[in-house]
């Protein structure tokens, strides 16, 4: 152990990351700028090409990081998964996404496992980064490596690591966010944690991989029931006739004991929608129902539908069949100023709208060029300009981007649905109706 940890002092290590995501990418390019000799892999030659020709496809990172990192050879990418023997440590960064009836889906982490048995050496940590459900990295990464003969702990060192990045936020980045680290024994986490602090400013270590995978679904299923909690008080303010935003912004000013939530038309994104189904899936295996993860998701879920009748209600309004109606939502992205479609409750309000007969639904966002809904695709309509604003009978903010221009928007659509407080500071929004607003 104490070659590997001079090793790693030195840094004198090549670090492989096994998925070049939006986790994977940032993590290998911090170990690159930190001179570390970086190697990611992955299964998608398109991003193999691009990242070996210099060229970032991650709107958070600066480009000339990427391109020189690529160009003085610190960071690397491959499709060629003998590598991954030349490497000294090796982060996993694949996907845990859940299949169609919700159920947990670690296939990707069980495949990269795999690979990661076939080249296994003597000496090398192994940290698992994907969020996933306790026991993982112990009861199913740990049985697969040993097929190569060597021992857990003593040949080849075991962590589980959770990755906290948030895409779009300017000051909380993969260097300065504070990062958990627990390893299957004494010497795993004091190497996985030697690792971690060449790229990562602050490391803490726990006693075990089942505390660090428990504590991350910990801090997702925390923002899913505060969001569940406002959106649900969103629908009552709406019926009793109170702002909900400046509730919360009232109840912020509490120096103690309280953090704001805002509500919204859903949830979206890899994390929050997906990760606490991993831990209620498992507590089914012990007879345990988890009330608050449930109950949560249901009034989250529930809110595109509720956005719907929002819209269908103010459609009413306007002499304009329902059928007939021009219906245009701002945002695709599942939240604001970012790139990321994945689960985004904008596209389920699109979805909705269609399903309710609404021919002419389009859509602009000037960080998601297409989409697809119910099979059918979408292009971003061109130029938000006036014009174009006018000639809808509803917009509708589904994600409010800071690029949109809301004083010209407020002044020129016939009718808005704000989920979002996108509108918060223009000062004539009469045809404006807020989320959580009751008016
Ligand atoms: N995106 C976030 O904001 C975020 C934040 C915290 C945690 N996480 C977690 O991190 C993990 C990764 O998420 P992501 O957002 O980076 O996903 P992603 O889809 O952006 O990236 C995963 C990458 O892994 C690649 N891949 C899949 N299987 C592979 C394999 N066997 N070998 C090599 N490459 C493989 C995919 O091609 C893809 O490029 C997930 O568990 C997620 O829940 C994500």
């Amino acid at each position: 152990m104490n070659k590997v940890l001079n090793k790693i002092k030195e840094k004198n290590i090549i670090v492989g990351v096994v998925g070049m995501g939006y986790v994977g990418l940032p993590l290998a390019l911090e170990y690159a700028i930190q001179g570390v000799k970086t190697i990611g892999f992955e299964l998608d030659s398109n991003k193999v090409d691009l990242l070996n020709k210099g060229i970032n496809y991650n709107q958070d990172i600066d480009n000339k990081l990427i391109e020189k990192s690529t160009k003085n050879k610190l960071l690397s990418a491959t499709t060629d998964f003998s590598r991954l023997q030349e490497c000294d440590v090796l982060f996993i960064c694949v996907p845990t996404p859940f299949t169609v009836n919700k159920d947990p889906d670690i296939s990707y982490i069980i495949k990269a496992a795999e690979d990661i048995q076939t080249y296994l050496k003597k000496g090398q940590i192994i940290i698992l980064k994907s969020t996933t459900f306790p026991g993982t990295t112990q009861k199913y990464v740990l049985p697969i490596l040993e097929k190569s003969g060597l021992q857990a702990g003593k040949d080849f060192y075991l962590a589980f690591s959770p990755e906290r990045i948030d895409p779009g936020n300017k000051f909380w980045n993969t260097r300065n966010t504070p990062i958990v680290v627990g390893g299957i024994n004494e010497e795993s986490t004091k190497l996985a944690v030697e690792v971690t602090k060449i790229a990562i400013e602050k490391v803490v270590p726990v006693s075990s991989p089942s505390i660090a995978e428990m504590e991350k679904l910990l801090e997702n299923i925390f923002r899913s029931v505060n969001i569940a909690l406002v959106n649900e008080l969103a629908q009552l303010c709406d019926r009793i006739g109170v702002n909900i935003w400046e509730v919360v912004e009232a109840a912020s000013t509490k120096p103690f004991g309280f953090m704001p939530f805002w509500p919204g038309p859903g949830i979206g994104g890899h994390c929050i929608l997906i990760d606490p189904y991993y831990l209620s899936w498992m507590a089914r295996e012990y007879d345990f129902e988890t009330k608050f993860i449930t109950l949560a998701a249901e009034i989250n879920e529930d809110m595109p539908f509720y956005v719907r009748s929002m819209i269908v209600k103010e459609i009413a309004k306007q002499p304009v069949t329902l059928e007939n109606a021009r219906v245009l939502l701002l945002g695709m992205a599942f939240k604001k100023d970012v790139d990321d479609l994945r689960h985004s409750p904008a596209l389920k309000v699109m979805e909705l709208l269609l399903l309710e007969g609404i021919k002419n639904v389009s859509y602009h966002d000037p960080y998601i060029p297409q989409i697809k809904v119910n099979g059918q695709k979408f292009d971003s309509v061109k130029n938000l300009t006036s014009k174009l604003i006018k000639n809808y009978d509803i917009v509708v903010v589904t994600t409010d981007h800071s690029v949109f221009d809301y004083e010209m928007i407020a002044k020129n659509a016939k009718s808005i649905i704000d989920t979002r407080n996108a509108f918060k500071n223009v000062k004539n929004k009469k045809n404006v109706v807020l989320l959580g607003d009751g008016k």
